[in-house]
């Protein structure tokens, strides 16, 4: 039987290689996105062939509608369908509202919203002929709770959230479902740039006390994406260590 195929846009660091290399252990076909780094999406998309996943990585930047449209192409070319998508590319530009460059505010909803959008709307077309598919956004508590000096990235990862439930009404009546995953503070890339004070303050509004790990999202991505989740669809799944409920 041919195995199920996930698209993750920036699978090449952080929580995006982390659900690659999950979702190759657990027995899917894997196309890979990412932006730049050639180099590290090559490691990826190898340590996944390891785990017997057969694997396309495209470089694509997701805010280009045209480009995503032709990686979506030449997935289906390679793979003949696609199951899920996990929209995981995402961005931040911090600053102070009144000091935020019009142009951090236009990239940051470029990327995170705008290429959910992307790529929302040429996958779908594949999964509303197949009657079936999951669409995994990942949102974040900052688009639950907003964050003083992140009003770009809130409004991206709320708009995200608003958009999750739209389309997962337009598609539920087609055996699609479409959901979000909130995390609070995980530990890649995007967070170690934090400082050490920031850091110590958001460790302190974590019930849990500890900072969360890839795994955390990979594996709820997994459940999200598994036959078992087949009932939910349109909701926000806080992985956050209590810092949202
Ligand atoms: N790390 C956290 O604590 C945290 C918390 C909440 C939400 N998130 C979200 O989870 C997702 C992954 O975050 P991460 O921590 O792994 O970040 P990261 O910076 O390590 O990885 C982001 C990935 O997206 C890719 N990317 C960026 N712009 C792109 C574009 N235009 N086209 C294609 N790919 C692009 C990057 O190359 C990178 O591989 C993001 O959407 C982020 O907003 C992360």
């Amino acid at each position: 039987m041919a195995k199920p195929v996930a698209l993750i846009t920036g699978a090449s660091h952080g929580i995006g290689k982390q659900m690659a290399l999950t979702f190759a252990s657990h027995g899917y076909d894997l196309i890979l996105n990412y932006s730049s780094s050639a180099a590290a999406a090559a490691e990826v998309a190898a340590s996944c062939e390891a785990l017997g996943a057969s694997v396309l990585s495209v470089q694509c930047n997701v805010a280009d509608y045209a480009a995503v449209g032709a990686m979506v192409n030449q997935s289906l070319s390679t793979f003949g369908t696609i199951d899920v998508l996990i929209n995981n590319a995402g961005i931040t530009k911090d600053n102070l509202i009144l000091r935020m460059k019009e142009s951090d505010f236009d990239d940051v909803i470029a990327v995170n919203l705008k290429g959910s959008f992307n790529t929302i709307q040429h996958v779908s077309k594949t999964m509303l002929r197949n009657k079936k598919g999951r669409i995994i956004n990942l949102s974040s508590v900052i688009g639950l709770l907003g964050n003083a000096g992140q009003a770009n990235y809130a409004a991206s990862k709320g708009g995200l959230i608003a958009l999750t439930k739209s389309v997962a009404r337009e598609f539920a009546s087609r055996g699609i479902t479409v959901n979000a995953i909130a995390p609070g503070f995980i530990q890649t890339k995007m967070t170690d740039a934090l400082s050490d004070d920031v850091k110590a303050s958001v460790l302190t509004q974590i019930p849990l006390a500890r900072f969360g790990q890839p795994e955390d999202i990979a594996y709820t991505a997994l459940f999200l994406a598994s036959d078992q989740a087949s009932y939910i669809t349109g909701q926000v799944i806080a992985v956050d260590g209590g810092m949202a409920m």
